[in-house]
């Protein structure tokens, strides 16, 4: 039997935006539960014989495994498509991509996040033309299940009442890819709108998307956080309860990773290590949503030390994405 109200059915999941408070917290709720159900051992297969499609513009580890995981253990099944072996590489369009996989299937969930400009256009037209829910696995703007996760990570460590709770999210220097602008927007998008200090950090070059900086700043007005914008690592850990150092690439600079990664070379003294952490509070966390540039974003006496939260905040995707997939699918 399943414990789901109805109401969420059919919805998409692109953004944390576009869920209100109510439903974000019913998905928390619905994490929490299932979160409890798995370490008891109890059955909770509530998406008996569905289908979920996992379409990857992208690599990953921990998106979709957890999908995957979390797709079986709710009696449904998964099917991986890269979209490289996929006809997308031909040029297939969204709409014939979208029709066709909702009439085979129950959810379509899409990462598509190196492109800025690109990936949540495409998702978003998927989503018109497809009648099951289309999730969003990562795209240029957000990357709400890490977001779900994060929150629930947060909440797990502080209480469910994060109003006033400083948050550090801060650039760090990475040598290894130009990573995606989705996680730090999506963090002071979300988190300015559960009352949260938002304090973001990053060397000139690595602005973020001016529309995410205007939404982070409208919906900390309105749910009375706060989001400040400060030029340094150590100014941002000042006082903090939560750290969020991590590698962001140049806007501008996407098609050309070579030279982005040049500019941020000047700002390798970007890393998170035990000088800059003595700067948060004494029992601030330190979270990544992973994988982390070890010895460049951060030091392994940091990541590996015990304020880091990184471990339960990965399996934390696993009940999220959970949660997600039963309340839409
Ligand atoms: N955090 C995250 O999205 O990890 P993957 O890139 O491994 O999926």
């Amino acid at each position: 039997m399943t414990p789901i109200p109805p109401s969420l059915k059919g919805r998409d999941f692109i953004t944390t935006q576009e869920w209100n408070i109510e439903e974000i917290e019913l998905a928390l709720q619905t994490a929490t539960l299932l979160k409890k159900l798995k370490k008891e051992g109890r059955p909770h297969r509530w998406l008996a014989d569905k289908t979920l499609f996992l379409f990857f513009f992208d690599k990953s580890t921990r998106t979709r495994n957890s999908m995957e995981a979390g797709i079986t253990q709710l009696g449904g099944h998964a099917h991986f498509i890269s979209a490289e072996t996929s006809q997308a590489a031909h040029g297939e369009s969204p709409k014939d991509m979208g029709i066709i996989l909702a009439s085979y299937g129950h959810g379509i969930a899409i990462r598509h996040d190196l492109v800025p400009g690109e990936g949540n256009a495409y998702m978003r037209e998927v989503a018109k033309w497809a009648d099951v829910p289309v999730m969003n696995l990562q795209c240029d703007i957000d990357h709400p299940f890490q977001m779900l996760a994060d929150l629930m990570t947060m909440r797990e460590e502080f209480g469910e009442d994060l109003r006033g709770r400083k948050i550090a999210v801060s650039w760090a220097y990475a040598p290894s890819y130009a990573k995606p602008l989705s996680v730090p927007q999506g963090l002071i998008s979300l988190m300015t709108r559960f009352g949260m200090h938002v304090t973001l950090a990053h060397p000139p070059e690595f602005k973020l998307m001016p529309e995410m900086m205007r939404q982070a700043e409208q919906n900390a007005k309105k749910h009375d956080g706060r989001f400040e914008i400060v030029d340094s690592m150590e100014a941002a850990f000042e006082n903090a309860d939560i750290v969020y150092p991590k590698s962001w690439a140049i806007l501008e600079l996407f098609g050309r990773p070579q030279e982005a990664l040049a500019i941020a070379r000047n700002y390798r003294s970007w890393i998170c290590d035990a000088k800059k952490m003595a700067l948060a509070k004494k029992e601030a966390i330190y979270l990544h949503c992973l994988p982390a540039d070890r010895g460049n974003e951060v030091t392994d006496e940091v990541i590996d030390g015990p304020q880091s939260r990184v471990y339960p905040e990965a399996e934390d995707r696993l009940h999220t994405g959970k949660a997600i997939m039963a309340l839409t699918m």
